[in-house]
């Protein structure tokens, strides 16, 4: 039983005051008072467990302050005692919340008992809160080892990172080389262009691997919900802080914290967020503790954050704390190379996962998707993806039929056609040889000259493809017209 838990008794006889006191403070803290000003006071003030008003006197209206108490403090426990008629047993169950009341002939014993069991079943429920917040964090550490298990098997780095553009390869050199340190992160780049593969794959790579990477969105959120959130709370801290809260940063110790949307944070919350950072410690919403906790931090962000430090929106000493390294993920239709391998690969990972047999995607649609502009970025190329495989037939291409009107109306500079009455050949030997050279070359620039890959795709011996290498006349500056 919880021998602190504090009682407010009110609206009794001093006979019944003094026969509710002697029994109650064997195990709680009691206060007797009958003034209700003094009551809510006392309720804004301390963290009050339980009230129990008595409804008998004229000059004490209990159902009343039940009322008020309610509104302000809805998890301070209310119970009833008095003879009430019908219309105020409703108002006291409906309006007031009341857990329950007893009739004006209560003995102690009954009074004793249903205080236990009040505060028996209230210590239950912030239990129950309390481990259903342990167990998430523990599910999400066990997935976090089992996607490093995975990761480990397959013996790949930013594994889920596609790309073939120099820009991502620089960004992604830079990426593998701050995941050795434990300096923090700063991600910016336009939405869906893979912020957050980005920064798992920093942790995934960094000798925190083995312990939780903990992702916190900080947009549209108040400084005191970021506050309990980030660093916790304790119970009664504010209203609704019915059950202690263990903060992100205390949980992730050893591990990772990804502050998506960095910029959304209020100029009062930075200056918390730069405390931590200099000192390493939280403390926990209306707590006195100090928790020190070791995270390494990777913040996000859709816009540049210089921007918003020049119009004064943003701290410059907090975006120098933020900004060990800065990663800035180009957006999608400045790296057309790397559309026509993420629709590959996006096509196959869907197919697979839709379970439809799908050929490929035609080159009318990857070259409509090369001269799109993307603003929805990987994450809208995905969707294009899904929904194009979900309406092509099993055994086919993806073709235009299926592309979004916006996508579709799109005019490329060659079509098909076109493609066969600008050849220069006279013969139709000489117009496919012309074709097949194209193919080949195209082929090569974008396996970057690596011949081996290349026979692969075209299904050719190495030697073959090396024969027709020598008779094109095909040179690693070879372009494509
Ligand atoms: N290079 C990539 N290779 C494979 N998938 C990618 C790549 N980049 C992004 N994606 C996929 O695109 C989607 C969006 O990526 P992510 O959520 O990391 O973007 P974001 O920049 O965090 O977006 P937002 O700003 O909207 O939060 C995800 O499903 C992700 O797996
Ligand atoms: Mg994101």
């Amino acid at each position: 039983m919880n021998g602190t838990s504090l009682i407010i008794i009110s609206g009794f006889s001093d006979k019944d005051g003094v026969i509710l006191n002697r029994r109650l403070s064997k195990h709680y803290q009691i206060i007797v008072i009958n003034e209700p000003a003094e009551i809510l006071s006392l309720l804004d003030n301390e963290v009050i467990d339980l009230l129990l008003c008595n409804h008998a006197t004229e000059d004490f209206d209990a159902l009343e302050l039940l009322l008020h108490a309610r509104k302000a403090h809805p998890e301070t426990i209310r119970l009833l005692i008095g003879q009430l008629n019908q219309n105020e047993i409703h108002k006291a169950i409906n309006e007031a919340a009341i857990y329950q009341f007893l009739s004006s002939d209560w003995s102690i014993d009954q009074v004793e008992l249903l205080v236990n069991r009040a505060l028996e079943n209230r210590e239950l429920s912030y239990r129950h809160r309390h481990l259903s917040r342990e167990m998430k964090i523990a599910e999400d550490v066990l997935k976090k080892l089992q996607v490093k298990q995975h990761s480990e098997e397959n013996n790949t780095r930013f594994d889920k990172l596609v790309y073939c553009s120099p820009s991502m390869a620089a960004l992604c050199n830079l990426a593998k080389k701050a995941s050795l340190t434990n300096l923090p992160v700063l991600i910016q780049g336009e939405t869906g262009t893979g912020k957050e593969l980005i920064a798992r794959g920093i942790h995934q790579n960094s000798d925190r691997n083995n312990q939780p990477l903990l992702v916190h969105n900080c947009g549209g959120m108040s400084d005191e919900l970021l506050h309990s959130e980030l660093f916790g709370h304790k119970r009664g801290a504010f209203t609704g802080a019915i059950s202690d809260r263990l903060g992100l940063f205390p949980a992730a110790d050893g591990g990772t914290v990804f502050l998506d949307e960095i910029a959304d944070i209020s100029p009062s919350f930075q200056v918390s967020l730069l405390r931590f950072l200099q000192e390493g410690e939280v403390k926990p919403l209306g707590s006195d503790q100090i928790i020190k906790c070791d995270v390494r931090i990777i913040t996000a962000c859709n816009q540049p954050l210089d921007n918003l430090i020049s119009k004064g929106l943003f701290r410059q000493d907090l975006f120098y704390r933020l900004n060990g390294f800065q990663l800035n993920i180009p957006p999608l239709r400045k790296r057309i190379k790397d559309v026509e391998v993420l629709a590959n690969f996006l096509m196959s990972k869907f197919s697979r996962e839709f379970n439809r047999k799908i050929l490929g995607i035609s080159s009318t649609v990857l070259e409509k998707f090369m001269l799109y502009h993307w603003p929805g970025n990987v994450r809208e190329l995905e969707n294009e993806i899904k929904r194009m495989i979900a309406i092509t037939e099993g055994g086919a291409f993806i073709t235009e039929a299926s592309l979004s009107p916006h996508i579709a109306a799109l005019q490329t500079n060659v079509n098909s056609e076109d493609r066969g009455l600008s050849l220069n050949g006279q013969s139709l030997k000489q117009k496919i040889e012309e074709i097949e050279a194209k193919i080949i070359a195209e082929t090569l620039i974008k396996q970057r000259w690596n011949q081996s890959k290349t026979a692969t795709e075209l299904g050719l011996s190495r030697v073959g493809l090396a024969n027709k290498i020598k008779r094109y006349g095909l040179a690693s500056e070879t372009s494509v017209a």
